[in-house]
């Protein structure tokens, strides 16, 4: 018989006890992108890449990144990831690679791939769990002697270990930091697989120099620098008051070192000068000399809603660093051959107090027929067969769903597509009036790839895995503008080109029977083969002058 197993309070209480953080991910791996074998490969090269581009723009440096991935035995490879950016200070490197949550951009309300302080420590936990080795990182700064680490990471205290540390004599780069770690993994080509993904992330960061080796290849593939400048770096920014809510206010008026609320209000938020601040106060019934850790809890509450009451500017833009219609088109233009293309970069926008930036581009072709080259008065130049679309280009089909590249701060999202704000954006935009296939409650068809790209200081994704942005309201509105704005322009060249098209059979038409006119008139009239040839061009030259394109 199944012996009693219930407890008291006192027996649960003995196996109550804090959980640490790195434990937990371990256990729910999948929360951050480790799901299967596959996606661990991608997610780890996703972090090293993120981070490695970030600490490059950061420092104003223009990245050249190595990406590297070596086959160790069926399962196991091997992922390297170097960059020529600032480096990484000595004392940091076990912290940064050996602990979950801990990094310089959770804080910082700047725009950047990272935000949470999860990412490389993640990649090499999940190293270490599969394959017991931790993850091994060589860095060197401008200023500090190259060193070389080998990580493992204790995870119940969620606190690295140095399994091996030494300084090295010299290093390859004059600074830059190289990670290195061994992975239970699965490398695959096709959609989603880390090739698709290096492609997306040179669509969208045409500034960076990437090499990138994979097994299967002869040599490395390079995608190189398309503009030489750097991105505008985004500043940093206070939070806006509409963005924090009533927890977050009551934290920071225990930790502000301001000493009037009036002054806490002016000092730790954007956009609230001394007028602004005082308006609060009133409207709050509050003094504006109240000390800031001494306002009760119910007070905190008049305050959130004074603040929700009062008029107070949008928060400033300059924090954001959006692509830019030019830099899409040029990385669309790079990495996919389409006939047409039409971006749009929207003004910037707010939710929950955190600025943003949507932008769209649109790459669209005319597959599996014969490509018509028009110039801009619609003439037509020449003609082209057009191939059917293969890996290298980003265009499918005609008749396939079209190509949805999604990006939040220029880092390309691969999964949990349906569930994202972009493509619920797609879904809902009537593609129909712009000339495309739409069937209902899906993508909609044609051989054309949409580029979407959300800018901001807090990207809002789904999990802590960052691949698929939350639908919040603000957000989809704007990027349905913008693709409403791009459809526009699309709509009007299909139109044309279906004009030109047109024109084109007609053109043929003639051709094919005018020959057999002229036999037939030289019969009718008893003319010479030249009179023949003469009517001929005569009638040519008048058809071509009364058409109109
Ligand atoms: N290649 C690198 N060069 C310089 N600094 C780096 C590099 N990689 C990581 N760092 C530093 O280590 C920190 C932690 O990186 P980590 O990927 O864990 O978190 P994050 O990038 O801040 O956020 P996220 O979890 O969203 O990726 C970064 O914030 C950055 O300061
Ligand atoms: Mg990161």
């Amino acid at each position: 018989m199944a012996k009693n197993t219930h407890r008291t309070a006192e027996q649960m209480a003995a196996a109550q006890r804090e959980i640490s953080v790195s434990e937990f991910f371990a256990k729910n791996r999948h929360l951050l992108g480790f799901d299967n074998p596959r996606k661990a490969l991608l997610t780890t090269i996703k972090e090293g890449v993120d981070n490695s581009l970030d600490a490059c723009e950061e420092a104003g440096i223009l990245p050249d990144l190595l990406i590297e991935i070596i086959q160790l035995q069926e399962d196991r490879f091997r992922v390297v990831i170097e960059d020529n950016g600032p480096g990484i200070v000595k004392a940091q490197i076990p912290n940064i690679f050996g602990r979950l949550l801990y990094g310089s951009k959770f804080h910082s309300r700047r725009q950047s791939r990272g935000q949470q302080g999860i990412g490389i420590s993640a990649a090499g936990l999940y190293a270490q769990m599969t394959t017991g080795r931790g993850p091994r990182i060589e860095s060197k700064t401008a200023k500090g002697k190259p060193h070389r680490f080998e990580i493992q990471m204790d995870f119940s205290k969620n606190k690295p270990l140095i399994a091996k540390e030494e300084e090295l004599v010299e290093w390859h780069q004059k600074q830059g930091t190289r990670f290195e770690a061994d992975l239970e993994a699965t490398y695959q080509k096709g959609l989603r697989s880390v090739d698709d993904y290096m492609k997306q992330t040179a669509v969208s960061n045409p500034h960076a120099r990437i090499r990138y080796l994979a097994p299967g290849m002869e040599e490395a593939r390079v995608y190189e620098r398309a503009v030489e400048e750097l991105p505008a770096l985004g500043e940093e920014i206070k939070p806006h008051p509409y963005g924090v809510e009533i927890g977050e206010l009551m934290k920071m008026l225990r930790d502000t070192s301001s000493r009037t609320l009036s002054g806490f209000m002016q000092e730790e938020f954007c956009r609230v000068g001394a007028k602004v601040a005082d308006e609060i106060c009133t409207n709050a019934k509050l003094s504006k000399k109240a000390y800031p850790s001494r306002i009760a809890r119910e007070e905190v509450d008049a305050l959130y809603r004074a603040i929700q009451a009062t008029r107070i500017s949008a928060p400033p833009t300059t924090c954001l660093s959006p692509i830019g219609e030019e830099r899409i088109l040029e990385g669309l233009r790079k990495e996919c051959d389409a006939d047409f293309y039409s971006v749009v970069s929207r003004p910037p926008s707010v939710y929950r107090g955190n600025p943003f930036q949507i932008e769209v581009g649109i790459g669209w072709s005319r597959a599996g027929s014969d490509r018509l080259e028009v110039d801009e008065t619609g003439r037509i130049l020449k003609t082209r067969k057009r191939g059917t679309a293969d890996t290298e280009d980003l265009l499918g089909g005609a008749d396939d769903p079209i190509r949805l590249l999604r990006y939040a701060n220029r880092v390309p999202l691969l999964f949990q597509q349906s569930a994202c704000a972009f493509t619920k954006s797609i879904i809902q935009t009537a593609w129909k009036n712009y000339g495309l296939q739409h069937p209902r409650g899906s993508l909609p068809l044609g051989s054309a790839v949409i580029f979407v790209h959300m800018a901001s200081v807090w990207v809002p994704y789904t999990s802590e895995a960052k691949e698929a942005i939350a639908p919040y309201p603000e957000i989809l509105k704007e990027i349905k503008l913008a693709l409403q704005e791009a459809g526009r322009k699309l709509g009007q060249f299909i139109r044309k080109g279906k004009r030109v098209e047109r024109e084109f059979e007609k053109r043929e038409y003639i051709d094919k029977y005018l020959p057999h006119v002229g036999i037939g008139l030289q019969e009718i009239l008893g003319l010479s083969n030249e009179q023949r040839e003469e009517t001929v061009a005569t009638l040519r030259d008048s058809m071509e002058s009364t058409r109109k394109i």
